[in-house]
């Protein structure tokens, strides 16, 4: 199931089927000069369908939004047999429900999604990363206030990693930091139509951060291999931290300027409980992945993470899963992000789709509703 099934060069629509790995649909639109509109580090192994089943959201949602807006179209196999034709390839069709949306992010509990079709934004002509240093957080927000206002259309990312993701990389991954050590770092990324304007625009931009003392220090880079390498630095951490223990994984979407006191609270929270306790993610999107490391799996410290992050996300209306699902281990705390009435609802939808729960059994829906 790895075929793409048609591409339009004029509308920039793809239809492939679910096995397509990410990557492989990336190199084939750029030979297009088209691109995909997520990007993220699994690229490599990661399949549409998957990503659409989870609704992945990735380094790229800032600039093209999600999956529920970029998925055009679905097929799906339901729980009975029957196949589902929602294959579309219009922009706009109001004819009643929208269908697709339920087995986008429904982690493969409602449908099982064997095609898509989605929209694809043009490759941009200019690409450029700038990795930046900051000293503290509220610098770094500062930072991104200002990139919005000078960058505007241009910019295609904005993320960021502490220093204690860093020591990670350097010690797991032998990834060397290209600038002075800094508590915080951010990637920017620019994608536009106009290698002299962008070049143009980001050099403003960054001249005036640095006078204004917001950010410390800085690389840019224009040629692909300079701007992989400054991506790797965001997109491996995930990778080194599998290199340093048991890991106890949170993604949390909060207002953007409480992501960091997260990270902040727990670290003090836990002391040296934990081995380490890093932060990192889509500033762009208010998403923070809170990563805390232990020499081995740990029942007194799980015990002391949770509930207790989740009660801190909830205090401020964040949700518990921001990108990466409820599946196993977080589906019974689904109620600090979720009013009653909406759970209950989510059940009734299982139950008329999938009535024997077939379906990734035991997943996403908290245990009092299996
Ligand atoms: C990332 C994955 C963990 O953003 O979502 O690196
Ligand atoms: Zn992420």
């Amino acid at each position: 199931m790895n075929r793409v099934l048609s591409f339009d060069h004029v509308s920039g629509i793809l239809t492939c089927q679910a096995g397509c790995v990410l990557e492989n649909l990336s190199s084939y639109l750029e030979e297009r000069d088209y691109i995909m509109p997520l990007d993220l580090g699994a690229k490599g192994s990661c399949h549409i369908g998957g990503n659409v089943a989870t609704n992945a959201g990735g380094l790229r949602l800032l600039r093209y939004g999600s999956l529920r807006g970029t998925v055009l179209g679905l097929e799906v196999v339901l729980a009975d047999g029957k196949i589902l034709n929602c294959l579309a390839t219009l922009r706009k069709d109001n004819t009643g429900y929208d269908l697709k949306q339920l087995f986008i992010g429904s982690e493969g509990t409602l449908g099982v999604i064997t095609a898509v079709s989605i929209l694809c934004p043009r490759k941009p002509r200019a690409v450029n990363v700038a990795f930046l240093g900051c000293s503290t957080f509220q610098q770094l927000l500062e930072t991104f206030q200002r990139c919005r206002g000078m960058l505007g259309e241009i910019l295609s990312a904005f993320e960021f990693l502490d220093s204690a993701c860093m020591r990670l990389l350097e010690k797991h991954l032998k990834l060397v930091n290209p600038i002075t050590e800094s508590p915080f770092y951010i990637v920017i990324e620019t994608a536009g139509s106009n290698a002299a304007h962008d070049e143009e625009k980001l050099h403003s931009f960054l001249e005036e951060v640095m006078e204004s003392s917001l950010v410390t220090d800085g690389t840019v880079a224009t040629e692909e291999a300079k701007i992989k390498a400054l991506w790797a630095l965001r997109e491996r951490v995930t990778e080194a931290l599998t290199h340093d223990g048991y890991t106890y994984k949170y993604d949390i979407s909060l207002p953007v300027e409480k992501i960091y006191q997260l990270v902040t609270d727990m670290r003090e929270h836990l002391g040296d409980r934990a081995k380490n306790v890093v932060g990192y993610g889509h500033v762009g999107d208010g998403n923070l992945h809170l990563n805390i490391t232990s020499p081995a799996k740990d029942p007194a410290l799980l015990a002391a993470i949770e509930p207790y992050v989740y009660e801190w996300t909830a205090a401020c209306r964040g949700s518990i899963s921001a990108e990466h699902g409820l599946g196993l281990k977080k589906k019974n705390y689904i109620h600090f992000s979720k009013a009653p009435e909406a759970v209950a609802l989510m059940g009734d939808i299982k139950s008329m789709l999938d009535p024997r729960g077939i379906l990734n059994p035991y997943k996403t829906l908290p245990d009092s509703l299996h």
